[in-house]
């Protein structure tokens, strides 16, 4: 509830930290992002809340990936019955460096009617996740075509966590947000710098 409560944030073109890739084509961005989706501002209780349950997922997480790994970024949206099948809810590839995965941990509940993911398989079939609020789905966005799917019902909004993670030598679990129009950062194996208050 902390995040379907949360205050929507205003998507810009230029809200990307310093080392991260972004979109550069930030007329399309912004024309895409400002037709439906809506993001949320993630404040200090929502970070809580999503360490927590980054805290959780992260033995499933291990043993499917078979490797170590940390956070490189976090955002969370909502579509609806109105939000165009453009950007990330149309068919793509995230083009994301090899060894970058995104789990979707999917706040509402998903389907044809309540909006979800659809994703295309190797012998190009294609299937939508379907599933109550809670279910997350881990996959590398590089690889395997998806699209969001906005929800079909007029009333209905699918919220959605969507966290991008990466191989790494060693896992380290903290939360990393490069603003809404960031994708990964450009050094993820470099540590972050640690300033003590003074
Ligand atoms: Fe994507």
């Amino acid at each position: 509830m902390l995040i379907l409560n949360a205050p929507e944030a205003e998507f810009k073109a230029d809200d990307h930290a310093e080392g991260y890739e972004f979109n550069p084509n930030s007329d399309v961005v912004e024309s895409i992002f400002k037709a439906g989706y809506h993001f949320r501002d993630l404040g200090t209780a929502q970070v809580r809340a999503i360490s927590r349950a980054v805290r959780e997922m992260a033995p499933d997480i291990t043993a499917h990936l078979g490797s170590s790994w940390r956070v490189i970024n976090v955002k969370s949206w909502s579509v609806r019955s109105d939000t165009v099948q453009q950007g990330p809810n149309a068919w793509h590839l995230d083009g994301f460096p090899v060894g970058t995965f995104k789990v979707m941990v999917y706040l509402t509940p998903i389907g044809k009617a309540t909006g979800t993911t659809e994703i295309r398989l190797a012998d190009d079939s294609t299937t939508i996740l379907e599933g109550g609020s809670g279910t997350y789905l881990l996959f590398d966005p590089s690889v395997i075509w998806h699209r969001g799917v906005a929800p079909t019902e007029a009333a209905t909004e699918r919220t959605h966590i969507e966290i991008t993670l990466m191989r790494s030598a060693a896992t380290d679990l903290r939360y990393a947000h490069g603003g809404l129009n960031s994708a990964y950062p450009r050094l993820p194996w470099a540590r972050r710098p640690i300033y003590p208050a003074d």
